[in-house]
């Protein structure tokens, strides 16, 4: 039987647990996507790195097992780089791809702590098959517990690489000329941003302001594990400032705290490294799933997709400049018809999509808000449930209800309902949303408000609505477009 829940345009692993992208580059025409891999349980145990390529972050091939367990430890996150010129000396002079990764060790003993130390692993052919460096560990620090997920990148100015990783609740920052040689240069965090858990799964990168390559800032990943006391679970959040090859400045007041996303499904997300400079794009991709639940969501053979992978551009304007984020256009591959609206006026109680049926697609909304409290879209439904994407105009927020989602009782802190504040623009809207058999992901605006979140519904939940609330709005325009599945069932 097909598992009812398996997303049809979503990565996930073939059978069994997986959680954070790991390894993330693109060499020779192929996008590399390691990750976070338990082989022998759908719960989290032994990590090991899950290995899949791709020519265009869509179509997925699955690959061995790229990383396992040795006397150093398991595998935990990590990321990969090429070397292009050799400076590891790994690869006789030629370009070749070098992972970088967290070894973890478990105490002997009820009272030890875990080691945590980083690590290398090398290949020569194209990701295809790996060696760990004989040097392992390369960068440890005994004074230092939860010191790990290690992202590498090379730093042109300064002519050498930088690595960056979690420490507690800080971000250390290394840097080296030649992968196996760390110096410590300084750290980040005390006092600044969100810690309300552990810090992990940094990334740092250069982004254009608007599109001008001219003026430029750097933007920094944090993500922060779940604690008991907060329902919200594990989220990501980032810092935009400055960084001259040993320091990184945080450009907003230290308490400032800017989300990724507001959902409670985008977690441990990075960037792909060594993407062409001809392509321009900085992409990432997330886990799709929250440490407050992600064991025991229901699903069978499989636990945990991606999200969609997304392009980031900053965007200045308003109080602050803002990362926005968007699908890949690559994604369009996937639409099949397009349905269209155009101009047409919402009233309470009507529903011009009455009658679509729909499982897996994307939509591309623009309101005008009239004199409604509140409209959107309702999808996955019947009725006996509902996921609801709408607009509290009152508010001005945008939101995600998925109380009524379908299977949602697995975890107390599951269902609810998830929003973002998003100023409406010459009192216009717009909403890009992808819908897959499990997830919701809401672009909201040029994708400065994002809500990625799970839902649960039975397959035949596939009634579609636009509705508003206290009034009636207006839709400029709305084009549907029903996705092929990558899955090939
Ligand atoms: C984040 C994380 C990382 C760690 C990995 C272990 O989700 O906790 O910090 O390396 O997962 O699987």
């Amino acid at each position: 039987m097909r598992d009812k829940y398996r997303p049809q345009f979503h990565f996930t692993p073939e059978k069994n647990w997986m959680n954070d992208p790991n390894g993330l580059v693109y060499y020779n025409g192929e996008y590399h996507l390691f990750y976070q891999y338990h082989p022998h349980g759908t719960t989290w145990g032994p990590m090991h790195w899950g290995h899949a390529v791709s020519g265009d972050l869509v179509h997925w091939e699955h690959r061995p097992v790229a990383l396992a367990a040795d006397e150093h430890g398991e595998i935990f996150s990590g990321s990969a780089v090429v070397d292009w010129q050799d400076t590891s000396g790994f690869f006789g002079g030629e370009p070749g791809l070098v992972a970088i990764f967290t070894h973890h060790r478990n105490p002997d003993s009820d009272e030890g702590r875990p080691v945590e130390r980083q690590s290398l692993a090398y290949s020569g052919d194209f990701g295809r098959t790996w060696t760990k460096y004989e040097g392992n560990p390369v960068l440890a620090d005994g004074s230092r517990t939860d010191y790990r997920d290690p992202k590498v990148f090379w730093h042109e100015p300064t002519k050498r690489w930088i690595l960056i990783l979690a420490s507690g609740q800080t971000i250390c920052i290394y840097h080296s000329p030649n992968l196996k040689d760390w110096t410590f240069a300084s750290e980040f965090g005390e006092g600044e941003g969100a810690h309300l858990g552990v810090w992990e799964c940094p990334d740092l990168f250069e982004l254009p302001v608007d599109g001008d390559e001219t003026r430029t800032k750097w933007v920094m990943f944090v993500s922060m594990g779940s604690s008991p006391r907060h329902p919200e679970g594990s989220r990501t959040q980032y810092f935009i400032g400055s960084f001259d090859g040993t320091v990184f400045r945080n450009e907003n007041a230290p308490e400032t705290v800017l989300w990724l996303d507001y959902g409670r499904d985008n977690y441990a997300g990075v960037s792909w490294s060594d993407v062409p400079a001809e392509d321009g794009r900085r992409i990432y991709i997330g886990w799709m799933s929250n440490w407050k639940y992600a064991q025991v969501t229901p699903t069978e053979s499989w636990r945990s997709a991606m999200t969609v992978p997304r392009a980031l551009s900053l965007r200045s304007g308003g109080e602050r400049v803002t990362l926005t984020q968007q699908p890949v256009r690559e994604l369009e591959r996937l639409r099949t018809e397009a349905y269209q609206w155009r101009d047409h006026i919402l009233g309470e109680g009507g529903n011009p999509l009455s009658g679509m049926r729909l499982g897996c697609f994307e939509m591309i909304a623009e309101f005008e808000s009239g004199e409604a409290d509140e409209f959107g879209f309702k999808v996955r439904s019947s009725d006996a449930r509902e996921t609801v994407l709408g607009y509290d105009t009152r508010k001005q927020e945008l939101f995600v209800d998925r109380t009524r989602s379908g299977e949602a009782g697995f975890h107390e802190d599951f269902p609810g309902r998830h929003a973002a504040k998003l100023e409406l623009r010459e009192n216009r809207l717009r909403l890009h949303i992808l819908v897959d058999t499990s997830s919701v992901e809401v672009f909201g605006g040029d994708g400065e408000a994002v809500i990625t979140d799970l839902i649960f519904p039975e397959s035949e939940d596939q009634e579609l609505a636009v509705y508003t609330k206290g009034g009636s709005a207006k839709l400029l325009s709305l084009d549907i477009f029903p996705l092929q599945s990558i899955r090939d069932e």
